[in-house]
């Protein structure tokens, strides 16, 4: 019986594999040097965590999550998205309680049942980085460029940064009212979601993709047009900063997210590298959120970017190169007793930090062995057999150039280790 990985969930190797550890370390080098510190939190959490922050109403948790019973009664859920679980962490350890700004980030798999295709997996990976503390307009112009600084390090300029306001309890009624008093005459041309999402998310309606929803809500009006002067304020400091980061952007008042959590800044980095699925990442501010963990409210703001989607541009653009992990030395022994000279040198080796592989089958030819040496690109090629060891001697050959040296063999471990240098 053949048995598959689940639709959705992909392996990953080889080349792939690769590129991916290059874009890894890439990603931790950017959060360093921005000051942000990792945290990682339980891929499984209680429902409520997302239920009561991301929204009842929302796709992820009306029909997205993944759900497993634990003990036969409590509802727990492998992670949609990483923000919840994060503000769940800080308050349960009561990281905000200093008061001070604080930054974090994180690079997490996440699982959304959705409907697979390119750009769109079941279980995905997010690189994300959150500030905690900080109610300044600066602190979201700074989450901006730092992912803003992820496309730019490897040289991507084909997308856009999309920004808005979607404001705040305070004055974000009074505009739901509004809008839905605009929408009410067409609302029978609304695709049969956003009929659904009219009366409590009708905010939701300005990013259906679908052309009939767009057309209804083309000219209505815009929550910028509409903020609380506070939100006003931050807003438009908020703007001024991402221009003095040297961030290039475009106001989008159809960005509002389809999570419940943000206040104020929301914003969505979309690129035509990908194809359907053109949000390269996303995030905002949330500064309510920790009340629905039963603290004290502080302010939050935060991006996360899908990895899957930063390759398939990467890709696109071909500006990441496979680096295969290649062995300095590999070892050929030639018989029974060069394998017992080589073998406790292969670990003394390793343990010196030199990658250092060697054939563990006795009773292959030197054609086979120098194929393997070729096949795993190993930098040089040690051979050994009992005519060397007669003689005091090893063959080390340099597979590019082709050339052999003889070693002495009473001092290998320390002339190996100088060609390392
Ligand atoms: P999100 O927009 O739901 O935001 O997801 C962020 C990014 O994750 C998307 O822009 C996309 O690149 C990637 N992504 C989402 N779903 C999938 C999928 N099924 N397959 C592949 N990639 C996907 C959040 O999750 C918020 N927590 C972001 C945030 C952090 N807001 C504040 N802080």
């Amino acid at each position: 019986m053949e048995i598959h990985a689940v639709r959705g969930m992909h392996d990953l190797f080889g080349e792939e594999m690769d590129r991916w550890r290059t874009v890894e370390s890439r990603l931790r080098e950017i959060a360093t040097s921005f000051s942000y510190q990792e945290i990682r939190t339980p891929v499984l959490e209680k429902m409520e965590v997302f239920s009561h922050t991301v929204g009842d109403e929302t796709d992820i948790v009306e029909k997205q999550m993944y759900t497993v019973l634990n003990e036969g009664t409590e509802k727990l859920v492998l992670r949609p998205e990483g923000t919840a679980g994060f503000i769940r962490s800080v308050v349960e350890h009561q990281l905000q309680q200093t008061g001070h700004p604080q930054r974090f980030y994180y690079y997490l798999p996440m699982f959304r049942h959705e409907r697979p295709q390119k750009g769109r997996l079941r279980q995905f990976h997010q690189f994300g980085a959150e500030i905690i503390n900080d109610p300044s307009p600066e602190a979201d112009a700074e989450i901006i460029a730092v992912l803003d600084q992820v496309y730019r390090s490897f040289g991507i300029s084909e997308y856009e940064v999309r920004v808005n306001s979607v404001g705040c309890p305070e004055c974000r009624p009074a505009y739901k009212e509004l809008l839905k008093e605009y929408i009410r005459p067409n609302l029978d041309s609304l695709c049969g979601e956003c009929q659904k999402r009219f009366e409590r998310s009708p905010l939701r309606i300005l990013d259906c993709k679908k052309p009939n929803c767009q057309g209804v809500v083309q000219s209505a009006p815009r929550m910028v047009n509409h903020l609380c002067v506070n939100c006003q304020g931050h807003h438009s400091t908020f703007l001024h900063a991402l221009s003095a980061a040297h961030v290039k952007f475009t106001e989008d008042p159809n960005i509002v997210r389809g999570l419940d959590y943000y206040t104020r800044t929301a914003f969505e980095f979309t690129s035509d590298l990908l194809g359907a699925q053109s949000a390269l990442g996303g995030g905002g501010r949330y500064d309510g959120i920790s009340t629905r963990f039963g603290a004290k409210t502080f302010p939050g703001v935060g991006f996360a970017l899908g990895m899957e989607r930063l390759l398939i541009a990467l890709e696109a653009k071909q500006a990441i190169q496979a680096n295969p992990q290649s062995p300095v030395f590999y070892f050929a022994p030639l018989g029974e007793a060069a394998y017992h000279r080589l073998f406790p040198l292969s670990f003394a080796l390793k343990r010196r930090g030199v990658p250092t592989l060697m054939a563990y089958e006795k009773d292959k030819g030197l054609k086979w062995l120098m194929k393997q040496a070729d096949r795993l690109n190993a930098k040089y090629a040690l051979l050994l057999g009992d005519d060397e060891i007669k003689h005091g001697k090893a063959i080390l050959k340099d597979m590019k150039t082709s050339e052999q040296e003889m070693l002495d063999l009473h001092h290998l471990e320390e002339s190996l280790m100088r060609k390392t240098t």
